[in-house]
Order: structure tokens, then sequence, then C-alpha cells
């Protein structure tokens, strides 16, 4: 607008899908389109200004996952948009170039609401050139993951439940089952989000060449790596470059995972399945790439203060610290900016990963940001996080478990910076 804000329009609704063929699936999403969102983008620098309406029949919200920012913009359990409502979160975006996203987070439905389709990409960009392939949908592609069960009649089934949620059978990527994409360029930079609510991917490629690993949660890596596969628990993203040859068509699969869980556990989360998730049709001639960028627009690796606090999680069933979550208790209070050794030690026997708010952070000893850890069954996790710089005593950011159903169920705690 004319005072230099981006304003974004963004309605939550309620429309018809068509998955399957010639059934149709009752769905939720934002912007106009029946299931998930469209992708927003903001630059490094803009005040931005998101007008979000709840057309849906129950009261939502919609939380910026990985985004630093006041906590009243948060948009977690403690900013409600009821039906008919508008609300309009302004922030300055003050990170690095990331793949963010937005979803609902009303406490004790997130699952539900995320599962009717609410859910999109939210892109931060630096005026900082990569030397990776930015044409989005072009070169850039988003690749949002997700899994459902369908009823016989075409809805989606929210019954059949786990003991880690609902884990579904159809993989859906960027809302289609199976698609193919007809790259007009070799060379593809690959958006991953793992949307699901509770199924993890292992992605590689099915030619068996290593992916080029460049980015996680919060940003680009120091350097391109390659890396056989790629791991995403709910809510983890990871951004990476294929080169495919000309003609060749390559299949972007989840392959079967060790998520460190008793073998039942993983075979009820959908561990020991190999899925197509996207299938990739090179040009039949084209121009080979350039070389890659040996290195990449990096913030530096976080160092851990002398005599910083320490903080220790522990991730029972349904509990942190053995605590369930309880939205007029604050669990932990953080200084403005502080950096911080939070330890995840995940006690039981299921698989938990832990995602905190307004925080970027790196697994102790590695330089991939991130924003949520996988934390394997019986082990312990040391991540360094940094945290937002905008004071509120009285509003809750929220750490919590990303598999969707543990999160409603109270593995869930709350924090605020002061
Ligand atoms: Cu992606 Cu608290 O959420
Ligand atoms: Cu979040
Ligand atoms: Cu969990």
């Amino acid at each position: 607008d004319r005072s230099g804000r981006r304003v974004l329009d963004l309605v939550a609704g309620a429309g018809t899908s068509s998955f399957l063929a010639g059934r149709a699936t009752p769905t939720w999403g934002y912007g106009g389109l029946p299931f998930g969102g469209p992708t927003l983008r903001a630059t490094r620098g803009d005040r931005v200004v998101v007008r979000v309406r709840n057309d849906l029949p129950e009261t939502t919200t919609t939380h910026w996952h990985g985004m630093t920012l006041p906590a009243t913009a948060d948009g977690g359990p403690h900013q409600p948009i009821a039906p008919g409502e508008t609300w309009t979160p302004e922030w300055t975006v003050e990170q690095p170039a990331a793949t963010l996203w937005y979803h609902p987070h009303p406490h004790g439905s997130t699952e539900r609401h995320v599962h009717r389709g609410l859910a999109g990409l939210f892109l931060v960009d630096d005026p900082e050139p990569t030397g990776l392939p930015d044409r989005y949908g072009v070169d850039d592609v988003p690749v949002v993951v997700t899994d459902r069960t369908f009823a016989p009649d075409g809805s989606f089934d929210e019954a059949g439940r786990t003991a880690h949620g609902l884990v579904g059978s159809t993989v859906l990527v960027n809302g289609a089952v199976r698609p193919y994409l007809a790259a007009s360029s070799t060379r593809l930079r690959l958006r991953l989000l793992n949307a699901s609510p509770a199924r993890c991917y292992r992605v590689a490629r099915s030619d068996g060449a290593p992916l080029v690993l460049v980015g996680t949660d919060q940003g680009l890596l120091p350097a391109p790596r390659d890396a056989a596969d790629v791991l995403l628990t709910p809510g983890e993203r990871a951004e990476v470059v294929v080169d495919l040859v000309p003609g060749a068509r390559v299949w972007l699969r989840s392959l079967p995972q060790d998520l460190g869980a008793v073998s039942g556990t993983e075979r009820s989360l959908g561990a020991r399945d190999t899925l197509d998730l996207l299938e990739l049709r090179a040009p039949a001639d084209a121009a080979p790439p350039p070389p890659l960028p040996t290195t990449l627009p990096h913030d530096p690796a976080l160092v851990l203060p002398a005599g910083a606090t320490t903080r220790v999680l522990e991730l029972g069933d349904d509990r942190i610290n053995g605590r369930e979550m309880d939205m007029r208790r604050v669990d932990e209070v953080v200084p403005a900016g502080a950096v911080e050794l939070w330890e995840l030690r995940n006690t039981h026997t299921r698989p938990h990963n832990l995602h905190v708010h307004d925080a970027r952070g790196q697994v102790l000893g590695t330089h991939a940001w991130k924003d949520t850890v996988y934390v394997p069954p019986r082990s312990t996790v040391r991540v360094v996080f940094r945290f937002g710089r905008h004071a509120d005593p009285v509003t809750p950011f929220m750490y919590h478990c990303h598999l969707l159903a543990h999160e409603d169920q109270g593995m869930m705690g709350q924090f605020v910076v002061v």
C-alpha cells in the first residue's frame, strides 16, 4: 500500500476438491482454493500485513510457522478468529530467506483443521543472489507433501486413528495424487514441506543419484551438500536441487525410514512404506546447467555464549516435563534475543519432534538452521536456539510436538519473551 506495507489477503473457507476420479471430497482451503493455500511471499525488511478472514463454520487461527514476530501476530491458540471475522496481524520480516509455511493452530483442533486442507507456504526472500534456481513455478517449485485416507464416499477419513493421529494411505503433493512436473529446465530447486499430521518421509530420487541439499527449515546451508536422502518429520522443510538428464523421468520418492522406534510403532506411522511423491519429466533437450555455487548466503553459526541458559524438555507421551498444555500457564520465560541451549529428551518409545515458535536454531555442532527438530525415542537432541527480539510479557508463544495429534493431546508448552 502507500505506506510501503505489503498487504496480503487470505480467506479460510470450505469447498470441494476432486482428488479421486468421480468422487467429491469436502475440504477446507485458503485464498479461494478448495484445498491448501496460495504461496505467500515477502522480502526481508518488508512490513507485512495479512488480512485473514475466517469463512469457516468454526473458530480457527492462522499461524506463521517459522516466522520471527511479535507474539500477538503469531497466530497461535491465543489469536482465535471467529467465523465471519477478520484478524489483521502486522510485522516486519527480519530473518534470512527461508521456506516457511502457515496453518491453523486452534488449541485441541489443529490436526482436524490442517487435515481438512488448511496449509500453505510462506516464502521469505532475501535480495542477495544465491546462484540457485529462483523462477517460482518454473525451476523453483513447491512440493507440499501430505497424506490422507479416503472414505468410500470420497470424504477424508477422520475416524481411522493411530496412536500418532491420522496417517493416510494416499499421498497428496500440492493437493494432487501422484502428480508429474513437465519441467522446462533440467535443474530444479524443490521446496519440500512435510505438511502431514503425523507421517514422516525419507525423500530420495528414484534413480539413486543424490539430492543436493541447499536449505533446511530456516534458511540456506553454508554450501550445497550431497544427500542420499532427506528425512522430514511433520512441519520440517528442506530445499533440494535436482539435476536431470534431458528426456529423463525421475520420481521423487519416499523410502522406508528407521525412526528409532519399535517396529509396531513404525508400521502404524507408515514408516515402512515406499511412496511415489512427484514424477519429474525433464525437457527433451536443454543446455547443461551451470556449476552449482560452491557457497551460499548463510547466517553464521550460532555460538553459545558463556553462561547461556540451558532448558531441559522431557518429551513424555502427551506431556512435556510431565505437564499437559494449559492455556493459562506460562512454562518458560525467555529474555528477548537470547541464545539458549534446549536439551530435548525423548524418554519414551514414541517418535516426537519439537517445534519452537519465534526461534531459529541449530542442532549443537551443525550448521543447518531449524525450527522443528526430530527427537527419536530414547534419545536426547541439543539445540541452540536464538529467540526473537519482540518482548511481550503477556502473550505466550508455543513449543510443541508437531505430530499434530500429540500437540492436540497436550504435548505443548508456552513461553513468553520478555
Ligand atoms: Cu507449525 Cu506451533 O506450529
Ligand atoms: Cu510454528
Ligand atoms: Cu509427538
